[in-house]
């Protein structure tokens, strides 16, 4: 499938990397952005395919700091071809690989392979992330400098914390050497024990074992610590907690070297779904208690929760919003609560669930846009701030996104092998039309038209 030159007429241009949101033209070609603004009849070159952007979004295809694509290992659950499917048809161009595979990608053999399989299999560009220890086992760091050569974009145990403090001192170190960041699963073990669900009034309802918000806080709390001690790069994976917002927000007015992620269900959804309680939005289908595919790491929280987290990424203290994409099968969920695997299948309902808060203004369209696009890339580093730019010259990394389609979430229809999402039968308003990928159309909805060439006279 070659990038071909493509015409994207008169959408919604946002780019947050130069504070664009204004009605504009597009054009693709050769894999880049070649043109973004005002464009006459004249300046369409002969033999481009033409879309109508009207009424729709375009921005840069979105990054995915956190997902699992379960390869090597876990192929059961998930591939990187996929997951790179399901990316594609969730406006995701990016998409960061954890480690938690089998064999881990705890050395430069694994990074290769992903590489590789990458280049055959994926739609989308895929960035492993390489382990922090030594088998994700806690016990001694990984060859960081190794996995940094082979070419991963940060270092992660993810799954499992790091839970040695002078290992995540030593890793913290080398962090800043290497100009990668150390993104980190905060789970105290010793406070979140064997819990299931958030601490609170639902999982005493239901019987189930709660984990505190003190299991995230005070991992968040040593680990900027560390930080400081070591002016390492800290990135906190999946922030969940109204606690865990202030402590990253105090890291950064310290000027520490401090960045957090979101995930879209912990800005959405709460600990009443397990109850069975689904209420607003829009829900078409029953809930029931105990219904497994709300069962994820760290855990759905209380509304007070979800509130802060959304304050923390409308003032930028949290800067990304990252999808932690954890597909299982089906075996993996059909068991008691208890025993039932943590995670949920995100990338094809993220943008849909993140527009809620855009409808309902709790977060602008260039905010959602920017915590998809130019907050991950930052993370990344210097390097891969083009990825989240529309500029010309940069990559044709672009989603075209309708903000106000409703569509009924059906699994049956998902690209991921991962089914296990407590969204089943609900209703969001907003869905990709299409998302080019260094210039390539890697999905298309059914509604996306597009003008074939006028044949020269
Ligand atoms: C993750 C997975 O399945 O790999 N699950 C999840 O609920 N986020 C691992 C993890 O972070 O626990």
């Amino acid at each position: 499938m070659e990038p071909e030159t493509i015409l994207i007429r008169g959408s919604r241009i946002v780019d947050p990397s130069r504070q664009l949101d204004r009605v504009g033209d597009l054009l693709l070609g050769g894999g880049e952005i070649l043109a973004a603004g005002r464009l006459g009849r004249d300046r369409v070159p002969d033999g481009c395919r033409v879309i109508n952007g009207a009424g729709l979004v375009a921005s840069p295809g979105f990054i995915d700091l956190h997902c699992h694509l379960r390869e090597p290992g876990f192929e059961y659950k998930e591939t990187i071809a996929a997951g790179s499917r399901a990316g594609a048809k969730g406006g995701f161009t990016t998409l960061c690989c954890m480690p938690n595979t089998d064999p881990p990608i705890d050395n430069a053999a694994v990074v290769d392979f992903i590489h590789q399989r990458a280049r055959h299999d994926s739609l989308v560009r895929i960035l492993p992330i390489g382990c922090v220890t030594k088998g994700r086992k806690g016990h001694e760091l990984a060859e960081m400098e190794e996995l940094a050569s082979a070419g991963v974009v940060a270092f992660s145990d993810d799954g499992d914390p790091v839970y040695d403090a002078n290992l995540m001192r030593l890793a913290l170190t080398y962090s800043s050497d290497l100009g990668l960041a150390i993104s980190n699963h905060c789970q105290d073990r010793s406070l979140s024990c064997n819990g299931v669900m958030a601490e609170g009034s639902v999982a005493t309802h239901l019987g189930l074992a709660g984990i505190p918000a003190a299991a995230e806080e005070a991992m968040i709390a040593r680990d900027i610590a560390l930080a400081e001690a070591t002016g390492g790069r800290l990135h906190v994976a999946h922030l969940s907690t109204a606690g865990s917002v202030p402590l990253v927000r105090e890291a950064k007015q310290r000027g520490l070297s401090v960045t957090a992620e979101v995930c879209p269900h912990h800005l959405t959804i709460t600990d009443q779904w397990v109850l069975g309680d689904k209420g607003e939005p829009n829900t078409v289908a029953g809930g029931r208690a105990y219904d497994t595919s709300t069962k994820v790491y760290p855990p759905l929280r209380a509304q007070r929760d979800v509130d802060a987290l959304i304050e923390g990424l409308a003032d930028g203290t949290i800067d990304c919003i990252a999808t932690d994409h954890a597909p299982h099968d089906l075996t993996s969920k059909q068991v008691t609560y208890e025993d039932a695997a943590f995670g949920i299948s995100v990338l094809e309902t993220a943008l849909g669930s993140l527009l809620q808060l855009v409808h309902s203004r709790k977060l602008s369209m260039g905010a959602m846009v920017d915590r998809l696009t130019t907050g991950p890339a930052r993370v990344l580093g210097e390097s891969y701030a083009d990825l989240a730019s529309m500029q010309s010259g940069s990559p044709a990394d672009i989603v075209l996104f309708d903000p106000s389609q409703e569509w009924t979430v059906d699994t049956s229809e998902f690209e991921s092998k991962g089914r296990n999402t407590p969204l089943e039968g609900s209703v969001l308003k907003g869905r990709v039309v299409a998302t080019f990928a260094s210039g390539r159309l890697v999905y298309q909805g059914p509604e996306l038209k597009i003008e074939e060439p006028q044949a020269s006279p």
